[in-house]
């Protein structure tokens, strides 16, 4: 087994409500518990809307569930006059372990540059949450640049707001890959986390590099995760539509039960 604990994660995108995050977080709970999911094995966190964080907190400390949750974003200052965002303090308040940064949606319908994206892994620093930060390229970018060239120059960018000593997750995401059932290979997304290592070992050492966790996203399912996880440099897997079905998801998780087959 590699030595990073292999990580599941549920991007919920703009789905499910508060009422449906509950029932969502339970039943994911019990099928897991029912299969006897050994969460030392595999981490399990979901990135619900931000209305739905303070009912999952709520479920999640009163059962005692295994199960960490993250917002979908953050802003980059701590308060003040910035109508419709969601400051990091909030969020840590609400015991948020983690938040995704710089999505590609992010990216496309709202703008967000790769300094922008720094500022809010500084700002997920600064309050104590572990960012998830997401780099992938276009198609176009494929075509233009290669597999590597893009994510390779987001994640420079991105962890330049990185506090030495605190803990990354990097996802790479594929855009082309994210929504279109069209997975990139096991082999592709290797050879692209293995160059995102790379980054984060000149960024910020070599111990770092070898115990932050690199991610694969982009049409994951429960019949392609195992090829994945068999890779050096992927840790695990940033799930968007799969992570809505509840069997499908809770098989993702238990990819170990696949890994052979
Ligand atoms: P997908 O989305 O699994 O539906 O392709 C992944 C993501 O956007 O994080």
């Amino acid at each position: 087994m590699k030595a990073r604990t292999p990580f599941i994660a549920g991007n919920w995108k703009m789905n499910l409500d508060h009422l449906q995050s509950i029932a969502f977080v339970q039943k994911l709970a019990w099928t897991l518990s029912d299969a006897r999911h050994d969460f030392a094995t595999a981490e399990v966190a979901v990135f619900p809307p931000f209305t739905d964080l303070r009912s999952v907190q709520t479920l999640v400390n009163a059962d005692d569930l295994p199960i960490a949750y993250g917002g979908q974003d953050i802003s980059e200052h701590d308060n003040g006059a910035y109508t419709g965002e969601i400051s990091g303090a909030f969020l840590k308040a609400l015991d948020t372990k983690y938040v995704v940064i710089g999505h590609s949606e992010r990216r496309q319908y709202h703008g967000e540059t790769d300094e922008q994206i720094a500022g809010k892994v500084a700002a997920a620093h600064r309050h104590g949450i572990i960012p998830v930060i997401c780099v992938g390229e276009t198609a176009e970018d494929l075509e233009t640049h290669g597999p590597s060239a893009v994510p390779v120059a987001q994640l420079r960018v991105a962890l330049g707001g990185a506090l030495k000593g605190s803990d990354v997750v990097v996802a790479y995401e594929p855009v082309w890959a994210i929504g279109s059932g069209q997975a990139a290979t096991s082999d592709q997304a290797q050879q692209v986390c293995a160059a995102l290592r790379v980054v984060i070992a000149e960024l910020l050492g070599d111990d770092v590099a070898q115990a932050t966790r690199i991610l694969y996203g982009g049409s994951v399912k429960s019949s392609n995760i195992a090829g994945f996880m068999r890779e050096t440099d992927i840790d695990g897997a940033l799930v968007g539509g799969a992570s809505l079905q509840l069997e499908e998801f809770a098989s993702i998780v238990r990819f170990q039960k696949h890994v052979g087959t």
